[in-house]
């Protein structure tokens, strides 16, 4: 029996497809860039690619969100098939919701066992644009052995903070430490900034900067006050040099040994510990204190894990995005790089609770954190988060002070706002 063409070419294909990697994508994936990314998403990315049949490559992402939003932008306007899947920040999605892939398909429902407010927050239009990775709140690291030195407790408040860095600070100099420091954090203009003074405002009872129904709200004397108290810090209890910190730059000092008191998140916890740290089980972390009057104040971070739609492998992209945020993955990057969860259930478990006792302990500072003021304001958040750093910079760099700062502020978001958000 003779057979056509078409049943000869569909045998070809076949015998193609058995052949190995006959069908193999390369996936390109961009999941941070400190070290502790590059190994604990390199390596299960890796390991789904040597299962899918597919090659998995890591993509280097700029170290500050802010530039990496910038370099993400220009390369969806040209469409980009560079990178396959993206790890965005929670205050992207109103941002890049044009250039995402919708994963509810591919999702099948999975995202019902992750943090409904960060599914929520990943939802624009009802799609679901990333699937939850890790979430992230502002956390105070403290070294344990020095309060304890130096009889002081961990802080309450930022008076406390401020009044027992100034003690160590003066007791380590004296010992010969001649650079040593009370509290290093983020203060760079940049995104990291915002997060850092959302905590000082939230804490001092000043708001969010713009409220839920997009009121803009961050030209108050609590807020004025809560820039001018950070102002006091610098270049007395923290080094000049944190004007231009991002989390690493500060975790360099506090891994050091050269600072008391630190702000960062999570990520840090499990880097503070490594055998090679030289400040390795001396390390507490508790939640950020508390301004006059106000509350303790966190502000919520985290990243998602999504597909960029000009990405010629979508299937597959979409297929790492699902084996990445599941439970599996997410136990494994929690117990050895301390990233924290977005499946609920994870908080019970055992392991990641022993290998970080803060994600137990302090459950209500993630459940609870502050979020920035991105899904009101949708497109234009990077204008107000900016027009928000640079206002807080001026301050902290003496060029103004809050209640000048901060009524410019309230004029360039009602600019800004002008067209609406
Ligand atoms: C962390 C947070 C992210 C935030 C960034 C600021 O990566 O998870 O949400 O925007 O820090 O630097």
């Amino acid at each position: 029996m003779k057979a056509t063409l078409t049943q000869l070419v569909a045998a070809a294909a076949l015998t193609l497809g058995a052949l190995p990697g006959a069908l193999a994508a390369t996936i390109t994936i961009s999941c941070g860039s400190n070290a502790a990314d590059l190994e604990w998403c390199g390596k299960y990315a890796e390991e789904w690619g040597k299962k899918a049949g597919h090659t998995v490559k890591m993509y280097t992402p700029p170290a500050s969100t802010t530039d990496n939003l910038a370099l993400l932008r220009q390369q969806f306007a040209a469409k980009s098939a560079d990178i396959d899947v993206l790890m965005i920040d929670v205050v992207w999605p109103g941002v890049i919701k044009d250039h995402l892939v919708d994963l509810k398909k591919y999702s099948k429902g999975a995202e019902a066992k992750h943090f409904p407010a960060i599914v929520a927050n990943n939802t624009v239009d009802g799609k679901l644009l990333g699937m939850p990775f890790f979430t992230d709140a502002g956390l105070l690291f403290y070294r344990k052995d020095l309060l304890e030195k130096y009889g002081a407790k961990v802080p309450e408040t930022w008076d406390e903070l401020a009044a027992a860095a100034k003690k160590v600070i003066d007791g380590e100099r004296k010992a010969g430490v001649a650079d040593f420091q009370g509290f290093v954090f983020q203060a760079k203009a940049y995104e990291g900034l915002t997060c850092d003074a959302l905590e000082w405002v939230a804490s001092f009872g000043g708001g969010e900067i713009i409220d839920k129904a997009g009121n803009i709200t961050i030209n108050n004397p609590n807020a004025a006050k809560a820039l001018d108290t950070a102002a006091t810090w610098i270049g007395t209890i923290a080094p000049g040099g944190v004007l231009n910190y991002g989390e690493e730059d500060a975790r360099g000092v506090f891994q050091n040994g050269k600072a008391l008191f630190m702000r960062n998140w999570p990520y840090a916890w499990s880097l503070a510990q490594a055998p090679d740290s030289p400040i390795k089980g001396k390390v507490g972390v508790a939640a950020l204190p508390a301004g006059p009057g106000g509350k303790k104040s966190a502000t919520l971070g985290g990243w998602q894990l999504a597909v960029n739609k000009y990405s010629k492998n979508i299937d597959a992209a979409a297929d790492l995005v699902m084996h990445m945020t599941s439970a599996d993955i997410q136990k494994k990057r929690a117990i050895g790089g301390s990233y924290n969860p977005t499946i609920v259930d994870l908080y019970k478990d055992a392991e990641i609770v022993k290998a970080n006792q803060f994600m137990g302990d302090l459950l209500p500072v993630f459940t609870g954190a502050v979020a920035r003021p991105a899904t009101v304001t949708g497109l234009k958040y990077p204008e107000v988060s900016r027009a928000f750093w640079d206002a807080t910079h001026e301050v902290l760099s003496k060029k103004s002070n809050g209640a000048d700062a901060l009524k410019k502020l309230e004029g360039k978001l009602k600019q800004v706002k002008r067209t609406g958000w």
